[in-house]
């Protein structure tokens, strides 16, 4: 099997890009992961990267054409997928545009409930029964892209935002991994 090229872009924390780099390790996941991308220098998930000598760019969002730096750097690894892996900037219209290839991200719910922002809180606010995470193709509207898979949980009278988190965060390790396997099944 020919791997495919992975960039992993993080912010913050990295548990999804510890199980990806784990996962990619197997001959049979389709992808390699060949850079990591952070808008965060301090963030945790550099550790990741360094540990497994995976290169990685820290970016300035701030600076004007941060983004066309990242699509330079990004060419250099014949990248044929971008991961967003609790990344919380948005990208643009033009850089979608403009890197031309799959892009997914991974949210912690079941879409199209609670897009955006806090939505443990929100979950919880609205008494739902059940919540998630989603997995799916980045458009240019804000986690509105075609869904590739979803894992769900009931939510138990004692769950507050942390357990929800947790339980959440936990589905995700193995939604982000499935979900790249589902793509790369038939091509
Ligand atoms: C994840 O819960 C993801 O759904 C959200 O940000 C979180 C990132 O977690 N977008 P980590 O950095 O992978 O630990």
């Amino acid at each position: 099997m020919v791997k495919k090229n992975a960039c992993i872009f993080i912010s913050g924390y990295g548990s999804n890009l510890k199980s990806l780099i784990q996962n990619s390790r197997n001959h049979n996941f389709p992808v390699n992961i060949k850079l990591v991308v952070s808008d965060n220098k301090n963030a945790n998930g550099l550790l990741h990267a360094k540990k497994n000598s995976i290169p990685y760019l820290v970016i300035n969002t701030k600076k004007k054409n941060h983004e066309i730096t990242t699509l330079n750097n990004i060419k250099k690894y014949n990248i044929s997928i971008i991961c967003l892996a609790g990344y919380m900037k948005i990208i643009s219209k033009k850089f979608i545009k403009s890197f031309g290839k799959k892009i997914i991200n991974i949210h912690p719910s079941l879409l199209p409930k609670f897009k955006g922002l806090n939505t443990y809180k929100r979950v919880l606010t609205n008494n739902e029964k059940k919540t998630g995470c989603t997995v799916h193709f980045v458009n240019e509207k804000l986690d509105s892209g075609k869904i590739i898979l979803q894992k769900s949980f009931f939510i138990k009278k004692n769950d507050d935002i942390y357990t929800l988190k947790n339980k959440t965060q936990k589905l995700e390790q193995r939604a982000f991994s499935e979900a790249i396997i589902n793509i790369y099944r038939y091509n």
